[in-house]
Order: structure tokens, then C-alpha cells, then sequence
């Protein structure tokens, strides 16, 4: 059994996240939803939660992320950072509520920051995006970057492959990546872009750089909780690391539920007033 918990643990904040990456220690990040699963991620040592609109495929079962509208992402976020007392949390900006208009950018993530009591918000793009960027950081919005595969730019890509194999485009990502770091960006996630690339950008930057599918030179990682931790059944790409296999623990648990009602089994004399 791993116990990460610690007594003389404080809050993790954009200055904590720079330090680590100074010291060499890596970052731990997952993503949460709610305040339950938040609450037992927080307790576990993580040292980022981030509320990814990824909430779009697994709590509502879209294929994308495009639907998940700036209410409901307020709407998790909030139950999330109820159940968070360390880890830094990052809320996600969903498709729409930023792109094309640098003040619908600012007055989304301002919503995010008043409505939800976060601590970052995180945003898909590079250079296109930098203008919104700077007023986010200007009115003191923490920001984080991602690049690499964006899935709200899946209807663009057409795939889910792995981005900026090119040079062209790999030399555009470190572009955009130093582009984001001069505009004040906290932090940046790469998803989905070849180890040595990722690697590059992480001793290129000062800002930590957390991959998902990025390799290990990277200054730290982030998952999907639903999928490391075994509960969607099915889902297996390359750089997926499962942790427990909850599909079957939870079915296994529902189907001895079921049988014991069936059986009239449950409740028992002990389990009734
Ligand atoms: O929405 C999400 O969960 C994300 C991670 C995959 C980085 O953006």
C-alpha cells in the first residue's frame, strides 16, 4: 500500500509547481470531477487536479469534448475544489467559450475563476490564442497551456494520432510552446507528441511542462483518473498505464448486490431497524 499523504503538506500553488521543476521533482497530476473522487485524488498525494473537459466523454458520454458548455464545466469544477484541500486545481476551458474573441476568452475564464473558486484555467492553442492569454494573466488568471493533439480541434485533425511527428509542425509546436511561456502561461501540457519533442520543450522552458502520451522527459504527467484507474472498460492506447482494474471490482460488487436483493438476502436482521 503507497500512503503519499504527509502532515506538513501545503497547498500547491503556481510558485510551488515552478520550484518542483527547479528542484527536479516531478509533477503528479490527475484529472477529477466530482468532489468524492476529488477528495480521495487529493488525499493521495496528487499534486495537480485538473477538471478537463474530458468530463464531456466520461461522466457524459459524448465522443468528443466539443458539447460540455461553460455551465457544466463551472458545475464540476465547483464540486471538485470542495473536496480539495492541497493539490492545485486546474478547470478546463470548454470549446466555444474562448476561441475567435480575446474578451469572451476573459470574461469565460473570469466565470470560471468567481464561480468555482479554482486556482488555474487551463486552454487549448498556441499563437492564435496568445492575445487572450495575456488579459487572462494581466487580470491574475493563472493559466495553463496545452499543445500537441487538442481535442477540440479533433473535426480539424480528423484522428486521434499522434501530433507533430513533421518537422514543420514539430518546430511550430516549440514556437508556440516559448509563445505561451512569454505570455505568462503557468505551466503547459503536451499530449500526444513524440518523447523527444516533448523533451526538448521541457529543457527549452522554464515553466513546467506535464505530458500525457509525451514520454518520460517531461517535468510531469497527467492521466485521465477514469482510465488509469481501469474504469473504462476497452480503452487501451500505447501510453496508458492502468492502476487497478475498478471496471470489474464494480461490477463484481453491483453483481453480488443484485444477486443478494434477488436472494432476498439483503437486508439481513442486523442490516434493518
Ligand atoms: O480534458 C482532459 O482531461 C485533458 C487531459 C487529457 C490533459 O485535457
Amino acid at each position: 500500500m503507497v500512503n503519499n499523504s504527509s502532515n506538513d503538506k501545503k497547498k500547491v500553488t503556481t510558485h510551488s509547481l515552478l520550484e518542483m521543476k527547479q528542484k527536479g521533482e516531478k509533477i503528479a497530476m490527475l484529472t477529477s470531477y466530482d468532489y468524492s473522487m476529488a477528495k480521495i485524488v487529493d488525499e493521495s498525494g496528487v499534486d495537480m487536479i485538473l477538471v478537463g473537459d474530458s468530463a464531456s466523454n466520461v461522466m457524459a458520454g459524448n465522443s468528443t469534448t466539443l458539447p460540455i458548455t461553460l455551465d457544466e464545466m463551472i458545475f464540476y469544477g465547483r464540486s471538485v475544489v470542495r473536496g480539495v484541500k492541497y493539490a492545485m486545481v486546474v478547470i478546463d476551458m470548454p470549446f466555444g467559450s474562448y476561441q475567435g474573441n480575446d474578451y469572451v476568452g476573459l470574461s469565460s475564464a473570469v466565470r470560471i475563476m468567481k464561480e468555482t473558486n479554482a486556482d488555474a484555467v487551463k486552454l487549448e492553442g498556441g499563437e492564435e490564442i496568445i492575445g487572450t492569454i495575456k488579459l487572462m494573466v494581466n487580470a491574475g488568471i493563472p493559466v495553463v497551456g496545452h499543445l500537441g493533439l487538442t481535442p477540440q480541434s479533433i473535426h480539424k485533425f480528423g484522428t486521434y494520432a499522434v501530433r507533430a511527428k513533421e518537422d514543420a509542425e514539430a518546430e511550430k509546436l516549440i514556437h508556440d510552446a516559448h509563445l505561451l511561456e512569454e505570455a505568462g502561461c503557468c505551466s503547459l501540457v503536451l499530449e500526444k507528441i513524440p518523447a523527444t519533442l516533448a523533451s526538448r520543450a521541457a529543457s527549452e522552458l522554464t515553466i513546467p511542462v506535464i505530458g500525457i502520451g509525451a514520454g518520460g522527459g517531461v517535468d510531469g504527467q497527467v492521466l485521465v483518473i477514469h482510465d488509469m484507474l481501469g474504469m473504462n472498460n476497452g480503452f487501451h492506447p500505447r501510453f496508458l498505464r492502468q492502476y487497478a482494474d475498478l471496471h470489474t471490482v464494480m461490477t463484481d460488487a453491483i453483481g453480488h448486490y443484485v444477486k443478494d436483493v434477488k436472494d432476498s438476502d439483503f437486508p439481513n436482521e442486523k442490516e434493518q431497524y
